[in-house]
């Protein structure tokens, strides 16, 4: 089965150490979540898995090789349109350009484009067809592994639930990993096999969580109330800053922080 592993990843910004000993793995078909509070590395953390950023010390193995990044604003193409901008990553695979467009056009369609949105430039959409643009455009290329930078989180609830389900098809049938950062812990009970939480200063897992339901049968009661119970810990109060504890944060390693999480 594909993996990435991840281990002793350091990494320093000049002097300010932003990452310390952090360590993880994702297989194939598995949605893994990071969340934590602001600053503390998520994004960096994901530039490493993407390649973007070569860090000051780790470990990494990685099977994975159709790799497709989503951040949080969508960061289309200005001068190309809706369709090209979809099409632009089958174009680095070497797809001749009909064969590119009618695939580009089938996935917009499938994401709710219709064919005159696909013909505009990005600055004619509104926020929400431009997301679904930039997701269209990383699931074109089928990806193995999916690195998702809080990609939702400026839309609203009903546009979510819609690319949540466009993208639960597209891990579902492509087996696709994806390793999503979100502030949002709902959304990660709701999305995630497992959720990594961070803390800052420096950068670091404190716990991970399994939740052993299977995503197609969580309901929303459900979701409400396990993010309730996972609320209850320490370290995710004090992760999502809703605590005035002094609890001491450990800096664990991956196996470490295994043992200790609660299975939900
Ligand atoms: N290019 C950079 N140069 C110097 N420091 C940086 C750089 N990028 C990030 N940092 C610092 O590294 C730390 C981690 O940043 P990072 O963007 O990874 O956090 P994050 O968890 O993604 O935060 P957020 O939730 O706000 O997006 C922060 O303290 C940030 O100021
Ligand atoms: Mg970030």
């Amino acid at each position: 089965m594909t993996v990435l592993h991840i281990r002793h990843l350091y990494h320093r910004y000049a002097l300010t150490e932003v990452l310390a000993d952090v360590g993880l793995d994702l297989h194939a078909g598995e949605t893994l979540a990071l969340v934590g509070p602001s600053g503390c590395g998520k994004s960096t953390l994901l530039h490493v898995v993407a390649g973007l950023l070569t860090p000051t010390e780790v470990l990494m193995h990685s099977e994975f090789r159709g790799i497709a990044c989503m951040f949080q604003e969508p960061r289309l193409m200005p001068w190309k349109t809706a369709l090209d901008n979809i099409a632009l990553g089958l174009k680095a695979l070497g797809v001749p350009k009909a064969a590119r467009r009618k695939q580009a056009a089938a996935l917009g369609h499938r994401m709710g484009l219709a064919p005159e949105d696909l013909a505009k430039y990005p600055h004619e959409l509104s926020g929400g067809m431009q997301s679904r643009v930039s997701l269209a455009r990383a699931l074109v290329i089928r990806p193995d592994l999916l690195l998702l930078d809080e990609p939702f989180s400026a839309l609203d609830v009903g546009l979510k639930a819609d690319l949540y389900g466009l993208l639960e098809e597209q891990v579902r049938q492509q087996r696709t990993a994806v390793l999503m950062i979100t502030h949002d812990l709902m959304e990660a009970v709701r999305l995630a096999d497992r959720i990594l939480m961070m803390v800052p200063n420096p950068g670091r897992v404190v716990r991970e969580f399994t939740l052993e339901l299977p995503r197609a049968e969580r309901s929303s009661p459900w979701v409400y109330q396990t993010t309730a119970e996972l609320m209850q810990i320490d370290e995710v109060r004090i992760g999502f800053g809703l605590s005035e504890g002094t609890l001491p944060l450990p800096v664990t390693s991956p196996e470490h922080a295994r043992h200790s999480g609660c299975m939900v």
